[in-house]
Parts: structure tokens; sequence; C-alpha cells
């Protein structure tokens, strides 16, 4: 059955206390919206629709950012979230299939969870509920059942001490027919504790049409909703302490799990090895037989089989290494393509450049890539060996089996196979040295008097 996807992101979040829309707090390194969006893509929707309102045109960027078919709807007031789902209307007129609510706050929702409910549309029910065994129900609302049928759902402001005592409670996910959803949505009134418009109330509505609604029920962890820099910061390990598992669970060696950091989008190859402290930021990808050692910090970059990275490595944006590449200690590497079997071993910066296969960069280069206007690039050929300390002015190119010798500054092109030595000729002076340090011991005896 085709799907389409409406994810709720319109609220405020005052109880995160900031300028920055709730929806766009980073979790797992990604904006916790994008943990819906990813979690309903699961079920491979034809449709996806968000619905925004405060923040929303920074909320609209970063949703065209995760994907660019996603389709944003404005909510101007917050009326609530049958109101809210009832903006997603006008995107899917003409929708065929069903729909999938989701809250953009709410980042754990698991694929399994969504199959069962989608099986349970499947067994028949007009109106599937995702409900949840609160330890503490609070303030969340109760689902009124009898037997496997859900008669209705009461929020807990409108809620009897009776209908308080039910611990079983709404995570706000619900999945029914697209147009069915719009037409109960429809009937909802605004007469309630809260004046709002409640999604909750389309379960009573639609059984006074004489259709169905069934609870799936999963376990409370995933429904965990973020209002708090707190919560955010619980999310956060709870989010940690899943991708660690799952990467193990990958056949990746983890030195210290407690202290690997993984995003949302991180992959990491079988039979990989991670030393202590490794942050890997969005949009890392790591083949396997990799080695990551302590310290590194990784984002936006592809490690391919074989390579070594760290300890104390950063590979930024566009870094890309080929199989067998070797990255030391204190090298940092930015857009740049790392050949096969290229060593960068020791405090080097390398940005905006290719390293052709096998060559060696010696301790302490530097590609001078940023004229203070615009950034260039440098060009290094296969089989090179550059020597220490070089700095590499771009834009500049060292052909394929060509050398510069240590504490060059090469400002030209070096043509393959040639050896490039761009610096002063040294000059020793006889005996200075030794004048000037009688100059200075005389100086120190004067002072101590
Ligand atoms: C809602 C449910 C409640 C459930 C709880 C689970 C209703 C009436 N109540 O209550 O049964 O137990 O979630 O967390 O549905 N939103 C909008 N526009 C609005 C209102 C809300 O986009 O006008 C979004 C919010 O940003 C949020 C989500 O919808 O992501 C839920 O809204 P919230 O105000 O948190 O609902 P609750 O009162 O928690
Ligand atoms: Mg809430």
């Amino acid at each position: 059955m085709s799907l389409a996807l409406i994810v709720l992101a319109a609220g405020q979040g005052t109880r995160m206390n900031s300028d920055r829309p709730k929806v766009l707090h980073p979790l797992g390194g990604v904006p916790l919206l994008a943990h819906a969006v990813r979690a309903g893509s699961m079920l491979e929707p034809e449709r996806i629709v968000v619905v925004t309102g405060n923040g929303a045109e920074a909320v609209d960027k970063a949703v065209t950012e995760l994907d660019e078919d996603a389709v944003c709807v404005r909510q101007d007031e917050q009326l609530g979230t049958a109101h809210a789902v009832g903006q997603a209307r006008e995107a899917l007129s003409g929708f065929r299939g069903d729909a999938l609510v989701l809250y953009g706050d709410t980042p754990f929702i698991s694929k399994d969870t969504l199959d069962r409910m989608a099986e349970a549309r499947l067994g028949g029910a007009n109106v599937v509920v995702l409900g949840f065994e609160a330890a503490d129900p609070g303030r969340y609302g109760r689902l009124v059942t009898d037997g496997a049928a859900l008669m209705r759902i009461v929020e807990a402001k409108d809620a009897t001490e009776e209908e308080l005592a039910i611990r079983l409670c709404n995570s706000g996910v619900v999945m029914a027919d697209a147009q069915k959803l719009f037409s109960l949505i429809g009937e909802v009134k605004n007469e309630n504790a809260s004046g709002e418009y409640y999604l909750t109330d389309i379960v009573q509505i639609a059984r006074g049409r004489g259709l169905s609604a069934k609870v799936v029920v999963c376990p409370e962890t995933e429904t965990l909703g973020i209002n708090t820099r707190a919560e955010l910061a619980a999310a956060e390990q709870a989010f940690q302490q899943r991708a660690r598992a799952e990467a193990m669970e990958n056949g990746v060696t983890l030195g210290d799990p407690d202290t690997t950091y993984f995003s949302l989008d991180t992959v990491i190859g079988r039979d990989s090895e991670i030393g202590p402290q490794v942050v890997f930021g969005p949009g890392v990808s790591v083949e396997s037989e990799v080695s990551i050692r302590a310290f590194s910090h990784l984002e936006g970059c592809h490690v391919s089989r074989g390579s070594i990275v760290g300890p104390f490595a950063r590979l930024r944006p566009g870094a890309e290494l080929a199989e067998n590449a070797h990255i030391g200690n204190f090298c940092e590497v930015k857009n740049a393509q790392v050949g096969e079997g290229a060593k960068i071993n020791h405090l080097s910066y390398v940005g905006d450049a290719s390293v052709g296969a096998r060559t060696n960069i010696g301790a302490g280069t530097i590609t001078c890539n940023y004229d203070g206007v615009s950034k260039h690039r440098t060009e290094i050929g296969a089989d090179a060996f550059i020597g220490s300390d070089t700095m590499l002015v771009a834009p500049v190119r060292v052909g394929d089996r060509a050398m510069t010798g240590s504490g060059s500054v090469i400002t030209e092109n070096v043509p393959d196979e040639a050896l490039a030595v761009g610096r002063s000729k040294q000059i020793n002076k006889a005996g200075l040295a030794r004048r000037l340090m009688d100059r200075l011991r005389a100086a120190k005896a004067r002072k101590a008097g």
C-alpha cells in the first residue's frame, strides 16, 4: 500500500529555553527532526509532508536538506495536533493510500513497531494508534480500550480519576487511510480543557462512523519525546548506547564503547577497529578492516578498506581515503583525495588537495590553500615524496615520482621526477655562536649583581 508520512514539527518547544526551533537541536549529529523522518522513511513512503510553524524558515531548510522531495506545509497558529495534521490535507489531495503521523520531537520509533502498525492496518483496523505502558502516565493521553478495540483517547487534562488510573498511554503515532484521516479531522472540535483541536478525538469519531480502531503497543523507550535540554541529553545517551551496540553486532570492534560517539548516518564496515575517544560526526562512511585509533575526529569523509587513521587525526568534510592509506597523529585532511597506500603520518595539513597513490607526505607538510580570499588546490602525483616541513603554496602541482626538499616553500609546479628545493641556502658563520653565548652569559651575570 502507498504511504504518506506526516511529521508534526510546528510546536514551540518552550521548555528548551532556546532561540532555535526544538526539532533542529542536534541528536546523534543531525537535527532531532531527522530521526523521525528516517524512522518513517523505513516504510518507504511515497510522500513526506512536514508541518512547520515555529521557526518555520529554518525548519523548512533543514527538511529540504534531509530529503529534497519532502514538502513543508505551514501551520501559522498551533491550534492542536488535529489542526496540525489537517494542514497536510492540501499537499496530499488526490493521494490514495495510508498516512502515518509522527512527531518531529520523538526520535526513537523503530521500524519493527511501524511494521506492526502497518500489519494491523492490513489486518483491517481503520485507525491504528501506537500506545505504550507508561511507568509514569503523567500528562499523556490515556487509551480507553475494550478488549482488543480502542474506544477513545482521553487527554489527561480532560480525564476522570478512573481514566487517569489507566497506564496504557498514547504515543501520538497514528496510521489510517489518508483521506479518511482528513475526513475524521474535519469533525474534530476544540471543546476541551485546552481549547485545542485534538488528533486523539478521531478515535471516538471513527467509532461513531462504525470504523474500527486498534492499539499497537511498543516499549516506552521508543516513545520518548524531547521537551527539555535534560531530555535531549538523555536521548543522546540512549542513541549512543544503541549505536554502539549496533556497531558491535555488525562486527566492529570498539576499544572502549562508552567513549565512541556516532551520528545517525555513520556507516562502519566489518572487522574495523575503533579505538577509545573517537567521534564520528555526520556523513562518515568507513569500509571494512579499517583502524581508527584513539582520539580521532571524523566528519563528512570516506575511509576505504585497510586504512589507518590516528591516533589524534582529524578528517574533515570531503576527505576521501583510498585503500590502505595512513593518516597519522596530528594530521588534518579536508576536501582531499588521498590515494591508495599514501601516507600522511605526522603533523600535517592537507586541504583542497589530491595525493597520488603511494605518495609519502613528510612531517609538518602544509598545503597553503587559502590566500585570504579564495581556496586553491594542491595536486600531488603518485609515488612522490614530500620532504618534511614543505609548504605547498596552492595552486600548485607536484608531479609523479617527484620530490621536495625538507623545509621547501613550493610556489611553482614541480615536473614529474624532479627534485624541488625551495629554501634559502644555509650559511655557517664561524665562531659566531660562541661569541653570542659569551655576551649572554655576561649580561646575566651583570643582572644578578
Ligand atoms: C500529545 C497527545 C497525547 C500524547 C502525547 C504524547 C494530543 C491531543 N495529545 O499530547 O495524547 O500522549 O502527545 O507525547 O494529540 N504540534 C504541532 N502543532 C500543534 C500542536 C502540536 O505541530 O498545533 C506538534 C508538536 O510540535 C509536537 C507534537 O505535535 O511535536 C505533539 O504536540 P504536544 O503539544 O507535545 O502534544 P501533547 O500535549 O504532548
Ligand atoms: Mg508533548
